[in-house]
């Protein structure tokens, strides 16, 4: 939710910051704008729209200057407007701030600056925190970094901060709390690179600093970074040598990156499995999970937490961890967990699952978990994020940067993640039998061959899809653990093409949806699992007998849904518990072509943005 890019050294600054903002142009898109400063100028061109729209507007020229901020907006406070774009500067023009987070007491400080004379052109809270930087420098006559704790003591909200000021041409300072923030290293500390996340700084550097919450760090030319409480107290930091693969952030031969990634699920899925699982031999492996092999046998109870995506995920972990662990669970939407006053446990153990592991209802959540004695486990495929250095235990998805802002691929790494959890524990607490465990192992290891076979239905699937680019709403159905895979795959379809989809547990229909059936209502059904195959192939018939449309997602040999089926997907047959993954591939593809083919932006949907670190 809204980007973040900084640099101060010897380069020119400006195409590193746009060259940044794109790489994070997947946080928000709404309007775009940076700041270059130097001894003699500071120059600020803000625009509504994209990245491309901001470099449209500003002026050639050689852009000398070797500081400057940058950012890409997803609006909170005020429309998308250039007067609500950032940088944000002062009443006097001499500080400038990026932000990204919400400040929830902006307008109790906004009218104390307007009784002090200070005015604003902007509905935002970040112009609010520039002229609170301002005033805290005048009234105290105290000097930038001062005046920026003095400002960030009185913030009640949440924020990554990038500040400048003209009167300080060689600094630039950095703080968060709540919004993640990481500062690149370059050589011998001649220069630094400030962004949301790493993605920007790939090119340059692969050390870097994760900035805690209430941190400050200042950034000069020649000088070791300092980092310190907002009360001025240095803090120890440690430098993280991260390593990505720098064809992960561009779209290569792809027309989108959510293509691109739907097609590195085999390779995503493989590495996901065999970082957890043995090639040859039947061992699961997660890290701490010696130490956590007694919480997890012990464990009264696992309450997942985590949103959208990612909740669909946590649904196939309920399945999975009762039916193979048999310890129970409950899987809470984060944002609710969080303010409901949950009754949470030592002996529980909270499991946040989240791609980015900065979405501020899960971290929130994982938080809460913690302060009462509960063990938390985060499963997250951002390295070096929020919830991978809070919990107390992690185990990671390795899907690699996903960018498209429909999650694809890190949602099958961790339905992967959960599927391994689920056999180990189940072993763990000698429920599961081993023979049992070996084949499921065995299955999971041709996890990845199978996806590759399943994407080679692209052409059929796009097909499909053509046949629906007028409908306006559409059902899914799923019974099982295809339930949380009807859910998820009307959410990408409501998320890049705009169709309305509703998920709903097959046996549900008739409780409710039925009333909406009609030719005009296609039902898309994932009819995969042996278990409950009859009584899936009934509720087609219940849907056909309404003269609904049906695509149905059938295992390879199957007869009967394919008969009733108006449309047919094809995937491999698999253990029911293993369908999740290899049944959500079709639905990727048909939400892609479906989208592609209306014309919508698949990486950047309107109003949505990848990570939501505002609440
Ligand atoms: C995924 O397609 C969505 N854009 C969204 O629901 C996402 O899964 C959700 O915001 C949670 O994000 P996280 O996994 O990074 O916590």
């Amino acid at each position: 939710m809204c980007g973040i890019v900084g640099y101060i050294g010897e380069r020119k600054a400006y195409p590193i910051l746009i060259e940044g903002l794109r790489r994070l142009e997947y946080r928000g898109y709404d309007s775009a704008g940076v700041a270059l400063l130097s001894e003699k100028s500071l120059e600020i061109y803000k625009e509504v729209g994209k990245v491309a729209d901001l470099e449209a507007i500003v002026p050639d020229k050689e852009h000398f200057q070797t500081l400057g901020v940058a950012h890409t907006r997803w609006a909170t406070h005020g429309e998308p407007t250039q007067e609500n774009a950032h940088p944000h500067s002062s009443v006097s023009q001499d500080i400038v701030v990026v932000h990204n987070g919400i400040i929830e007491n902006f307008m109790l400080l906004k009218r104390r600056l307007l009784d002090d004379g200070y005015s604003f052109r902007s509905e935002t809270d970040t112009e609010v925190i520039v002229n609170l930087i301002e005033s805290e420098c005048k009234k105290g006559k105290v000097g930038l970094e001062t005046a920026v704790n003095k400002a960030l003591q009185q913030l009640h909200g949440a924020y990554a901060l990038a500040v400048l000021s003209k009167s300080q041409p060689n600094k630039l300072i950095v703080a968060r709390k709540g919004s993640p923030l990481a500062i690149g290293l370059g050589k011998n500390n001649a220069e630094f690179f400030v962004a949301s996340d790493a993605i920007p700084m790939v090119e340059y550097t692969q050390d870097l600093i994760y900035l805690n919450d209430n941190e400050v760090a200042v950034l000069e030319r020649g000088k070791k970074v300092e980092v310190k409480d907002i009360h001025g107290k240095s803090k120890n930091y440690k430098v993280k040598h991260i390593e990505l693969d720098r064809n992960m952030v561009t779209k290569g031969e792809y027309e989108y990156f959510m293509l691109k990634e739907i097609f590195e699920q085999p390779e995503t899925l493989a590495n996901t499995i065999f970082s957890h699982l043995s090639e040859k031999e039947d061992t699961i492996y997660f890290e701490g999970l010696e130490k956590l092999k007694k919480q997890l046998s012990e464990a009264r109870r696992i309450v997942i937490v985590a949103c959208g995506t990612s909740w669909h995920s946590g649904l196939i972990g309920e399945y999975l961890i009762e039916e193979l662990a048999r310890v129970p669970v409950e899987v809470e939407y984060a944002s609710e967990f969080r303010y409901r006053n949950p009754i949470i446990r030592k002996g529980d153990i909270v499991l946040a699952i989240s791609q980015s592991g900065e979405t501020a209802d899960t971290l929130a959540a994982l938080r809460y978990s913690q302060k009462q004695g509960a063990t938390t486990f985060a499963i997250c495929n951002v390295y070096g994020s929020s919830m991978a250095r809070e919990a107390d235990f992690v185990a990671y998805t390795y899907a690699g940067v996903e960018i498209g802002v429909a999650s694809t691929k890190a949602f099958t790494a961790q339905v992967a993640v959960l599927s391994l959890l689920a056999v180990a524990m189940g072993l763990e607490n000698k429920v599961l039998e081993k023979k049992r465990a070996k084949e499921l192992m065995k299955e999971l290891r041709v996890i990845p061959e199978l996806v590759q076979k399943t994407l080679q239905q692209d052409f059929d699937i796009e097909n499909v899809a053509k046949d629906f680019l007028d409908t306006t709403s559409f059902l899914y159905l799923g019974r099982g653990v295809n339930f949380p895979v009807a859910l998820e795959g009307a959410l990408k379809l409501k998320e890049v093409s705009y169709i309305h989809a509703e998920g709903y547990p097959a046996a549900e229909m008739k409780h409710g949806p039925i009333a909406m059936i009609d030719e005009n209502l296609p039902t898309l059904i994932v009819g995969t699992n042996e278990a409950y195959y009859e009584k899936i192939v009934s509720n087609a018939q219940e849907v056909k007998a309404r003269k609904g449309t049906i695509v149905a997602v059938v295992n390879e040999n199957d007869k009967e849904l394919s008969a009733i089926a108006d449309y047919v997907m094809k995937v491999p047959e698999v253990d029911d518990f293993l369908q999740p993954i290899i049944a959500s591939i079709p639905l990727h593809l048909f939400s892609y072509h479906v989208a592609v083919m209306k014309g919508c932006n698949v990486d950047q949907p309107r109003n949505l943005a990848k990570s939501v670190t505002v609440e």
